[in-house]
């Protein structure tokens, strides 16, 4: 059994008052957040303030500067010019911001907003807190001698507004550390049996009850879409697990959650060269999208029932790996025929989500390392997303600019599927070359997905983006659960207020 971390080491609290002197003896760093032009007047308030005015004369305005003060403790105390933009930006800036002030390796660190507007303060504060909850938060690490890279374990929030709702920071920073945590394990170790006891005991703690669905389940189910992948591996561990959260007096999901889970890609008897294969452990990480945005409803205790669905399993090259042209029977009756055994994700998620969408829930939301061909379009900084209804470009693109996770939507036009026509079958999983194969794919998931459901899907091209992306300093993301915990905000039903927004 792997050993699971505490997925929310940094304690985070609220001092509502000015500091004093003694408040800043008990701090390693101390950040002071100001304005982009702070003026004399409240510079005097800072402690060494001649030489905080020294170093701000001059430079330009997003320079961060350090000084330490003259206590015992010689606390630093980093000097922040806080320009209010947009969210992408205010988290991209706590970022460098927090790294910047890890150089230093401090333990405790304090946060000191000074002479902001409260709206430019908040956004400040809560994406420095943001910030540092994904920065203190360690990724699996195999180095024999112990080599932990940060002993942040405090953040105290100086000035601060009682009112900051700091549970749902803390949930959503779970949520993003157990999407990337999960992600950046080395594939030999989070096997498919490995991952699945890990998902039941999270999903224990959590309050959500778990079943698995095997391979022997999927077969008399008809998941012939999901077995083709699944029979390349060399043991029967394969499967998809299906998570229960219900409250109190619930029954049916309102939301489903599903996730593409390939714990390695290697495209099968359609090999990957080299490069491409080199980092395909990361093919789950739409299932540790929809586990970590799980994590983080429950523990924030959401009214509404949802369920979550992983569909687990390796993408291998063997002798029992399917192969191009071989037909296969989903679970809704539909046959496939197969082009690529590469576009494995869209095989496994076909059954997940005519399984996800039998329950009838009001909203489906997927989350998938799909297509290269999303990296293509976007490049890493974005997402792409899709939906069966025609109308939510809009909504979905504003709650990635006002959550910054940013993404871009993408058309889903029928004509469209006359690339997936098939000679021998009800359609092609995807088409022997052209482009456009993020569209595609979508298109082809489209069939799974019955019209009466409303469905998003997100292809996870902002998954891995080299030297962090917003407020996360990792490689691997976990982008999804910010948005996704955002969108769901945006109406005070939840999933039902979401799928009557985009037309349900
Ligand atoms: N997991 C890959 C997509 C991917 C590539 C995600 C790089 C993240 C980084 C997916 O299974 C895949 O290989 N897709 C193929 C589809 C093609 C064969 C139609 C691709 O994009 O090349
Ligand atoms: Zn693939
Ligand atoms: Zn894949």
């Amino acid at each position: 059994m792997i050993d699971l971390p505490d997925f929310s080491p940094l304690r985070i609290t609220q001092h509502p008052d000015r500091p004093g002197r003694k408040r800043f003896d008990v701090l390693d760093h101390v950040i002071a957040v100001l304005p982009r032009r702070p003026n004399q007047k409240l510079l005097s308030r800072l402690p060494k303030s001649t030489q905080v005015k020294r170093l701000l004369r001059g430079g330009q305005h997003d320079e961060l500067r350090t000084l330490h003060l003259d206590n015992k403790r010689a606390t630093a105390m980093t000097l922040a010019r806080y320009d209010s933009t947009d969210a992408f930006k205010s988290l991209t800036w706590a970022r460098k911001l927090v790294q910047h002030c890890l150089e230093h390796k401090p333990a405790k660190l304090g946060v000191l907003p000074v002479g902001l507007d409260p709206a430019d303060r908040d956004e400040a504060v809560l994406a420095i807190a943001a910030a540092a909850q994904a920065a203190s938060f360690e990724l699996p690490n195999f180095k024999s001698k112990n080599a932990r890279k940060n002993a942040l374990a405090t953040l105290q929030l100086l000035a601060a507004d009682p009112r900051w709702k700091l549970s749902s920071v803390e949930a959503e920073s779970v949520g993003n550390n157990i999407a990337r945590w999960f992600t950046a394990m080395p594939p030999n170790v989070l096997t498919a049996k490995a991952y699945r006891e890990c998902v039941e005991k999270l999903a224990g703690e959590y309050g959500m009850q778990s079943e698995f669905i095997d391979e022997r389940k999927l077969e008399k189910l008809g998941a012939g879409a999901f077995l083709a992948v699944s029979q390349g591996n060399a043991t029967r561990d394969a499967g998809i697990l299906r998570l229960r959260y219900r409250p109190s007096g619930t029954k049916r999901p309102e939301l489903a959650l599903v996730g593409k889970g390939i714990l390695f890609d290697t495209g099968g008897t359609n090999l990957k060269p080299f490069k491409s294969m080199l980092d395909m452990h990361i093919d789950m990480q739409g299932s540790a999208v929809a586990l970590g945005t799980a994590a983080a409803l429950a523990i924030q205790q959401v009214p509404f029932a949802f369920d979550v669905w992983l569909a687990i399993s390796e993408n291998r090259l063997s002798a029992t790996a399917y192969k191009s042209q071989d037909v296969v029977t989903a679970v809704n009756g539909k046959t496939i025929q197969v082009i690529h055994t590469d576009a494995e994700g869209r095989m496994v998620l076909a059954d997940t989500l005519s399984l996800a969408a039998r329950e009838a829930p009001k909203l489906v939301i997927d989350y998938a390392t799909l297509t290269g061909a999303c990296i293509t379009a976007l490049t890493t900084r974005y997402s792409g997303v899709f939906s069966n209804r025609p109308d939510t470009a809009g909504l979905l693109v504003r709650n990635g600019a006002a959550s910054g996770e940013r993404v871009w939507s993408f058309p889903m036009a029928e004509d469209y599927d006359e690339a997936l026509k098939s000679q021998t079958a009800d359609i092609k999983q995807c088409a022997a070359d052209g482009s456009g194969d993020h569209i595609l794919a979508a298109r082809f998931l489209n069939q799974f997905v019955p019209s009466d459901v409303a469905w998003i899907h997100m292809d996870l091209s902002a998954g891995q983006h080299k030297g962090g992306l917003a407020h996360v300093p990792s490689e691997i993301t976990g982008f999804g659960v910010r948005y996704t915990l955002a969108l769901l905000q945006t109406a005070a039903d939840g999933p039902a207020g979401i799928a009557a927004a985009i037309g349900a």
